[in-house]
């Protein structure tokens, strides 16, 4: 998830909270994910390559 971010602050926090997104079933849309993860703010405004992340990731986070 790296890739997706810029100055990478924010990254502890958006891979924690990707994670549980996926886990509890709240990454069945953009809209879906935009929502649970909107308590992590992003400086660089790099919210559209998260979402993108968050949506490619999930697949893997599922088979645990
Ligand atoms: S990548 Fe810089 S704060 Fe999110």
């Amino acid at each position: 998830m790296t890739g997706e971010l810029q100055c990478g602050y924010c990254t502890p926090g958006q891979i924690m909270s990707a994670i549980a997104c996926v886990k509890e079933g709240h990454a069945n849309s953009e809209a879906d994910i935009r929502e649970y993860m909107s308590g992590n703010i992003c400086r660089c405004a790099a919210y559209p390559n998260i979402v993108a992340a968050v949506k490619q990731a999930a697949p893997e986070i599922l088979k645990g």
